[in-house]
């Protein structure tokens, strides 16, 4: 069997629109790409782009559920890795605390293998006191991160917040996920 399947969380931030090719470098690279969005991130990229992207259906909510058991707990138990890019101030903070109101949560919560998280928002924001301790909860209970690196904002400031770009985000998944022949 081949261990290849990422959950690629997308959560409502403006960097959503890399996460698209990040989507399409993961499937070209021969990785099989499950999407779960939060509904922020509906409000900024559509589930389209990346069902097309990815080659497979896109998670958008919990109560959409074709089969009998629920696809958030069928796919923490099949992936070999989970990516959250961007990961929202608000994810980390509701992943650290045990929070599970969404798909994306819930699946985040019941998957026990290793997550990769690509913060990406305001410097400000990054700074905040409570962003800082849930970063060094999750550090110390073993989640990776990339990022985020420095440079212009799309607030228009500049400073620490920026998603990773693609390449390094791809770099680090192909680490911690080695694709087998
Ligand atoms: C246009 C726009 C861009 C946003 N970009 C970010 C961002 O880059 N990082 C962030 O943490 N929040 C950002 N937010 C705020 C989040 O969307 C908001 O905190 C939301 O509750 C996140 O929900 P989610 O984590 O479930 O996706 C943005 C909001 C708007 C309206």
């Amino acid at each position: 069997m081949k261990n290849n399947k990422i959950i690629l969380g997308v959560t409502g931030g403006i960097a959503a629109y890399k996460s698209a090719d990040l989507c399409s470098k993961l499937t070209a690279a021969g990785y099989d790409v499950h999407v779960i969005m939060t509904a922020s991130a509906q409000q900024l990229i559509t589930q389209r782009c990346f069902q097309t992207l990815s080659r497979n259906p896109v998670i958008c909510s919990l109560w959409d559920v074709p089969e009998w058991k629920p696809e958030h707990i069928e796919l923490s138990e099949a992936a070999d890795l989970m990516v959250v890019a961007p990961c929202t101030a608000n994810f980390l903070g509701k992943y650290t605390h045990g929070i599970a109101d969404d798909a994306l949560t819930t699946t985040a919560l019941a998957f026990t293998g290793p997550m990769l998280l690509a913060p990406a928002m305001n410097s400000r924001m990054w700074a905040a006191p409570a962003v800082r301790e849930n970063c060094r909860i999750l550090t110390e209970r073993g989640v990776h991160f990339v990022g985020p690196g420095k440079g212009r904002l799309a607030c228009g400031d500049d400073g620490v917040g920026r998603m990773s770009e693609v390449p390094e985000i791809l770099e680090k998944i192909k680490q911690l996920l080695p694709l087998q022949d």
